[in-house]
């Protein structure tokens, strides 16, 4: 799995990708073109170079302003779940996260998600807060998660 910066010819994949995952951000096309066009943003792929041609098996939207570096979007296709995806999607953005000189990495994520919790502890964020009411449909609390980098990431 190589994991590289997004392109726009991804689009289309990513759309699929989130529309398998209802836990999933849901952006569209233009919000992933502005973030990508963004100095602050960052928008990493997993490239399954498996396939011909190579298919994209997940992605992880990032922004970072100074020392605070936050996780907008962790989504991925759902065959592709458990092999190691996201941890190397992780691992990556904080590696590049640290380079624009971000110290810690934020999130948000629904309280009931309890996969994407598994996960978020495994890469060690922690809880540091909660937004109540923060999620529509079905409205649920959000709770904030956050990750201190070291140079390892
Ligand atoms: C959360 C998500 C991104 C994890 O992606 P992934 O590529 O499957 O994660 P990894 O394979 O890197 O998992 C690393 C470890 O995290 C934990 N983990 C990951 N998914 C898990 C799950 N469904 N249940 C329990 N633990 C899980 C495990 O400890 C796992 O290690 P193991 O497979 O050796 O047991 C993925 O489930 C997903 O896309 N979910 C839908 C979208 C979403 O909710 N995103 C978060 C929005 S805030």
């Amino acid at each position: 799995m190589k994991i590289r910066e997004f392109n726009s010819t991804d689009l289309a994949a990513l759309l699929v990708i989130q529309d398998q995952n209802p836990t999933a951000g849901r952006w569209t096309k233009d919000d992933y073109t502005r973030l990508a066009g963004d100095a602050q943003g960052l928008i990493l792929v997993a490239e399954n170079e498996a396939t011909a041609p190579p298919s994209v098996a997940g992605f992880a939207a990032y922004r970072s302003v100074e020392e605070e570096g936050e996780l907008l979007n962790l989504v991925v296709a759902v065959e592709h779940q458990r092999q190691g995806v996201a941890s190397a999607l992780v691992r990556e953005g904080a590696q590049r996260l640290i380079k624009r000189g971000a110290r810690r990495i934020f999130l948000e994520v629904r309280e009931s998600n309890q996969p994407a919790l598994e996960f978020y502890s495994r890469a060690a964020f922690v809880q540091q807060g909660r937004r109540p009411d923060y999620y529509q449909d079905p409205c649920e609390d959000a709770l904030i998660l956050v990750k201190e980098l070291t140079a390892r990431g």
